[in-house]
């Protein structure tokens, strides 16, 4: 029940002030971000990469409402690409990027979002980096899957993110199986209506074991996007009846959940990519944190109660 509340409260501004502002916010927000500043997070990278883990960095922003802040966004990927470069960290360290920042929200924006996203990808294939296509509200999915279907014309290792939850994804899933693909599957974090999506938490992982399957046994490289053990569990027992080898997929989970297990499953030899979220905007991404797991929310409200 809370989830949705907390959904809706992620897209309000005057709510936002009111969290944003409270001193207490600050120590609980540390546990999913990696700091405010590029260099803390290059801090964090390195901490992860050091002990096996691979990364993908975002940086916080989403739903800008003007072409200076995309651009402005465009920039911090630009400068984010080169210290990944300067860092010798290309290989290890990928990024993720919501087009909802670079402009796709704007009039006209999903011409405006590839032309901010286009520069990114460029600079990203001559550091030995990659970029990974997040994926937003259901209303944007097409967009994002048609830029994505442009950018892998010449940047075939751009990744995708597709959402259990969707009623669409099985079939996107089939059209992104192919040779060269990169899908991370999710379960799906936004408040969607009951006629594009699986409502119930049951259907969603049916779905995400529907879904897997038919990446796993496709041509691509699938990325298990889910810190569910369950779906853990089985993303190695489909990967073991597709033959892959533990290089042909990887396990992602985000930054300060189930720390313990990443590191298990780097100890037995898996990929595991930790999603590494840094910057200022971080209040729709930390109230998306909250809305799933109400241990979160637990969390949050007795860091309150503390004070
Ligand atoms: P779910 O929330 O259903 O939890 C299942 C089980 O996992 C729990 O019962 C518990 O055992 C364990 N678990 C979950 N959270 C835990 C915690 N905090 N501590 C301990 N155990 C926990 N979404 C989106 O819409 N677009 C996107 O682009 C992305 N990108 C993305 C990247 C990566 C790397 C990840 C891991 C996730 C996303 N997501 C996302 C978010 C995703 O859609 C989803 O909301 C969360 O991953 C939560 O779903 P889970 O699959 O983790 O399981």
């Amino acid at each position: 029940m809370l989830g949705p509340v907390l959904l809706a409260a992620a897209r309000s501004d005057a709510i936002r002030r009111l969290v944003s502002g409270a001193p207490v916010t600050r120590p609980v927000v540390d546990r999913f971000v990696a700091g405010e500043r590029l260099d803390q997070s290059l801090h964090t990278v390195r901490s992860l990469t050091d002990r096996g883990l691979d990364v993908t960095l975002d940086h916080l922003g989403e739903h800008i409402t003007d072409r200076t802040e995309a651009v402005r966004n465009r920039d911090a990927y630009l400068d984010l690409t080169d210290a990944l470069a300067a860092e010798g960290l290309g290989p290890r360290a990928e990024m993720s990027v919501k087009l909802s920042a670079f402009g796709q929200a704007l009039p006209n924006g999903h011409d405006i979002a590839y032309a901010n996203i286009l520069p990114v990808v460029e600079r990203a294939a001559a550091a030995g980096t990659t970029v990974t296509l997040d994926m937003e509200d259901h209303t944007t999915v097409d967009s994002t899957l048609a830029i994505l279907a442009e950018l892998r014309k010449r940047f075939p290792e751009t990744g995708a993110v597709v959402q259990s939850y969707l009623f669409r994804t099985e079939e996107d899933c089939h059209a992104l199986a192919g040779e060269g693909s990169r899908v991370r599957l999710v379960k799906g974090a936004y408040d969607e209506p009951a006629d594009v999506a699986f409502r119930s938490k049951r259907d969603v992982d049916r779905s995400y074991v529907r879904c897997l399957r038919i990446l796993m046994a496709g041509k691509g490289y699938p990325m298990v996007g889910s810190h569910d053990p369950r779906i853990v569990a089985i993303a190695q027992e489909l990967a073991r009846r597709a033959g892959r080898k533990q290089d042909e997929y990887e396990f992602q989970m985000l930054y300060g959940i189930r720390d313990a297990e990443q590191r298990r499953l780097v100890a037995e030899g898996h990929r595991m990519r930790v999603y590494v979220p840094y910057g200022t905007d971080w209040y729709g991404y930390f109230m998306r944190r909250l809305a799933e797991r109400p241990a979160n929310t637990a969390f949050f409200l007795r860091s309150l109660a503390t004070r």
